[in-house]
C-alpha cells in the first residue's frame, strides 16, 4: 500500500505556521510557571497561573472541560504517571513533577509538558529518571523523518529506556494533533523498527513518553483521571508537538527561554 492511512491529515504550510504559534505559546506557559514550582506551592495555584497566562495571551486551555476534566492543566508528581488533577495539595522538597499544558490558539492545539525538580533535595535516582525520560523523547523526535515509521520512533524510545533499566508506560500514547486535540495516528512509545505507520511530510503529532522507575503497569484512581504506577515507583514524562518536514522533523513546542530539561536556569530580565 502507498500513501498515509486516510484518517491521518497531511497538513500544509499554513497549518505548520499555525502550529508554530500554538506550540510556542504552550512552551511559554511552561517557561512562565518554572519559578513558581517550589516547595510549598499549591498545585491548583500553579494551574490558576497557567490558565491566566494562557488567557492573557489570547488562548484557551484545551483540558478544561475536555471529557469532563476539571482543570486547565495536568500536574503529576512523583508516582503519578499523567493526568494528575491540580488540587489544594502542596509540592514538597524532593518531588519531581510534570506540568502538561495544551492551549487552543486560533483553533490550533499546542500540547507540551516538562518535568520540574522541586527544591534541592531530589534524589539521584529521580534526577536520572527525569534525564533518561528527556533523552528518550529527543531520541524519538530524532527518528522522525519521511520514510521512517512510528515503529522506528517507539523503538528508539523503548530500547534506550530499557537499557537504562527503566520501563515505558504502555497505556498512554502520543497522538495526532492540529485543529483537534487527539486524532490519528496513535504514537506508541515502544515498538519495532520498520513497523507501523510510514511517516510522510505534513503529518503532525505529539511524542510524550512516560517512563517508570519500576514496572510499566498503571492504574487509574477513583477520580477517573489520575494515573499512578501500580508499584508506586516514580514516573516522568516530557512532551513535544512535532511535524514531519520534507527532510526531517520540526519541533513546534521548543522553549523560547531555551529550557529543555531541569534544572532550569531562571534568569530575570534585569540579568540579561
Ligand atoms: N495534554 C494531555 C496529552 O498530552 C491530555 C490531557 S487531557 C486532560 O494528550 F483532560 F486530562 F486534560
Ligand atoms: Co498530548
Ligand atoms: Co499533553
Amino acid at each position: 500500500m502507498n500513501g498515509a492511512p486516510d484518517d491521518i491529515v497531511l497538513h500544509g504550510p499554513d497549518a505548520f505556521a499555525a502550529m508554530r504559534r500554538a506550540g510556542r505559546l504552550a512552551a511559554e506557559v511552561l517557561d512562565y510557571i518554572a519559578p513558581f514550582v517550589v516547595p510549598g506551592a499549591v498545585t491548583e495555584q500553579l494551574d490558576f497561573l497557567c490558565e491566566e497566562f494562557m488567557r492573557d495571551h489570547g488562548s484557551t486551555p484545551a483540558c478544561l472541560g475536555y471529557r469532563g476534566y476539571p482543570k486547565a492543566t495536568c500536574i503529576s508528581a512523583n508516582h503519578i504517571v499523567c493526568h494528575g488533577i491540580p488540587s489544594e495539595k502542596r509540592l514538597e522538597d524532593g518531588d519531581i513533577v510534570n506540568i502538561d499544558v495544551t492551549v487552543i490558539l486560533d483553533g490550533w492545539y499546542g500540547d507540551t509538558s516538562r518535568m520540574y525538580l522541586v527544591g534541592e533535595n531530589v534524589s539521584v535516582k529521580a534526577r536520572r529518571l527525569v534525564e533518561v525520560t528527556y533523552q528518550s523523547l529527543m531520541l524519538g523526535v530524532a527518528a522522525v523523518k519521511p520514510g521512517a515509521t512510528l515503529g522506528d520512533v517507539g523503538h528508539a524510545i523503548q530500547s534506550f529506556v530499557e537499557r537504562q533499566r527503566f520501563s515505558v508506560v504502555r497505556d498512554f500514547c502520543g497522538h495526532g494533533v492540529g485543529q483537534v486535540f487527539h486524532s490519528a495516528p496513535s504514537v506508541l512509545h515502544y515498538g519495532k523498527p520498520g513497523r507501523g505507520v510510514r511517516l510522510e511530510p505534513g503529518m503532525i503529532f505529539t511524542i510524550e513518553p512516560m517512563v517508570n522507575a519500576g514496572h510499566y503497569d498503571v492504574k487509574i484512581l477513583a477520580d477517573g483521571w489520575t494515573a499512578v504506577t501500580r508499584d508506586r515507583s516514580l514516573s516522568a514524562q516530557f512532551e513535544h508537538c512535532v511535524g514531519v518536514t520534507e527532510t526531517g522533523v520540526e519541533i513546534f513546542t521548543l522553549s523560547p527561554a531555551g529550557h529543555t530539561k531541569p534544572p532550569y536556569k531562571l534568569s530575570r530580565q534585569s540579568d540579561v
